[in-house]
């Protein structure tokens, strides 16, 4: 019986093996068509690796689950149906740990009337390492015809789904004047639950299509994508730095931060969180709705020191001006980091807390007066205090920093500390270090 058993497991793997030979036979000939199409041909190796590479790596979790299994018909002289009986997940568990190691991330695109959203479409494609792990989604509310066409011709590069609602939504007094938010908090609402619900995606990376995207955008979120699912102190991970503009910013482009503000901008959401979401879903706002504390509940998002994304529309709800002023500096990263190679552990909060702690408060405080004529003894990073809301909107607006708050928080702020670049020296704009909580009286 156990040698038939491992007779068994041995013709498997030489099927497994002939199945993955002939599966690179059979795709041959299609690169042939491509002969002259040198980018194609390129993008479907890369398809091929990684499609490969998978392979290999299930291979490997399926040879390691039939090793244990043979440990244990060798210890207990048990039949492999036996051992199967007895624990049913011997083979399914070593799927989860296959499902993490190889997520499928979708990227669900916002679209509405602007036929520029090729723009983004374009870099979509140009970046996304494969269409396996990161299927695009492209939500059009609107039904403008011509943006309808510019999505559709893609093809099935991506999915096109439309808001199917485009009734009037009745509004009376000052709140007639926000009726693109009431339209796109309800577009969210519906598309979201699309995506989790009918397409039945797990994960999703959220955009509009004026969005700019840096070349390692996919590899950042695919990097982070474990911190987000092991992490219950985190709900979400951001491209965005609000305060991300040149010269507030350094050039470490592997530098990412926790934030207790929600930046939103290009952001990976989990079904879980949105189970939480769905069914209080606001009718309008819902960036700031997010960032109430009944639905923040004292967690924080991944933010990098350098934004991933970067707006280039300033044709849209939120007005012109807000561009001008602000969203058009915000510097976008171009260098490509590894992410995934790089041990991102100490992004978890039992570790970044204790670190964070001892390093904006363990830094010299200096006065605004001082910042502000250079006058500062000592190298290396200094911390300004701040003791009120008047206090920290001052020193921001000196600074050059967003000066807002919402639900008591401080754009990018983590334990009320705000960080940034100032004349090539990192600041940490902080409250007193007997800090407890965020005063959302503060806006
Ligand atoms: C999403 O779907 C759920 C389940 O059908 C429903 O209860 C919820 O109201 C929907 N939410 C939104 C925002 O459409
Ligand atoms: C990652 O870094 C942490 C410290 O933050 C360390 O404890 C851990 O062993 C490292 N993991 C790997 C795989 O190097």
């Amino acid at each position: 019986m156990r040698r038939k058993t491992f007779y068994l497991i041995g013709c498997l793997s030489f099927i497994c093996w002939t199945a993955v030979l002939c599966y690179l036979f059979v795709h041959k000939p299609n690169t042939i068509k491509y002969v002259y199409k040198y980018e194609e041909v390129n993008k479907e190796v890369d398809i091929l690796e990684n499609e490969l590479k998978q392979q290999l790596k299930s291979n490997e979790a399926l040879l390691m689950t039939l090793k244990n299994i043979k440990e244990q018909i060798i210890k207990t002289g048990k039949d492999i149906k036996h051992i199967l009986a007895e624990n049913p997940s011997a083979l399914s568990m070593d799927r989860t740990v296959d499902i993490n190691k190889d997520p499928v991330i979708c990227v669900l695109l916002f679209a509405c009337n602007r036929i520029t959203i090729k723009r983004n479409l374009d870099q979509l494609l140009k970046y996304r390492p494969n269409p396996r792990n990161f299927p695009i989604v492209v939500s059009q509310d609107c039904g403008h015809e011509p943006t309808r066409k510019v999505i559709q011709s893609y093809g099935e590069q991506l999915t096109l789904i439309r808001q199917p609602d485009q009734s009037d939504i009745p509004l009376t007094g000052k709140a007639k004047k926000f009726k693109g938010y009431y339209k796109i908090a309800r577009h969210y609402g519906w598309a979201l639950n699309q995506t989790f619900h009918t397409l039945n995606y797990d994960t999703v990376i959220i955009i509009e299509d004026d969005l700019d995207l840096s070349p390692d955008f996919f590899e950042y979120f695919r990097a982070l994508y474990p911190l987000l699912k092991t992490d219950p102190t985190l709900y979400c991970i951001s491209a965005w730095n609000d305060n991300g503009k040149d010269g507030l910013v350094s050039n470490e482009a592997d530098k990412l931060f926790r934030s207790d503000f929600f930046p939103g901008l290009g952001w990976m959401l989990t079904k879980d969180i949105w189970l939480e979401f769905e069914n209080k879903w606001p009718k309008a706002f819902w960036d700031d709705w997010i960032r109430e504390p009944a639905q923040r509940k004292d967690r924080a998002c991944i933010r990098p020191e350098m934004s991933r994304t970067r707006t280039f529309g300033k044709i849209g709800v939120s007005n012109g001006l807000f561009y001008e002023k602000h969203l058009k500096f915000i510097k976008l990263n171009e260098e490509s980091v590894p992410f995934t190679q790089i041990n991102l552990t100490y992004l978890l909060k039992e570790n970044y807390d204790v670190d964070w702690v001892k390093t904006v408060y363990g830094s010299p405080t200096v006065t605004l007066q001082q910042l502000l004529r250079s006058d500062i003894p000592s190298d290396g990073p200094i911390r300004i205090t701040y003791g009120s809301k008047d206090g920290y909107k001052k020193a921001a607006k000196a600074l050059g920093l967003m000066d807002d708050f919402k639900s008591g928080v401080p754009r990018t702020g983590y334990r009320g500390v705000v960080t940034f670049m100032r004349k090539g020296r990192r600041v940490y704009l902080a409250p007193p270090p007997t800090w407890k909580q965020y005063d959302i009286t503060w806006r």
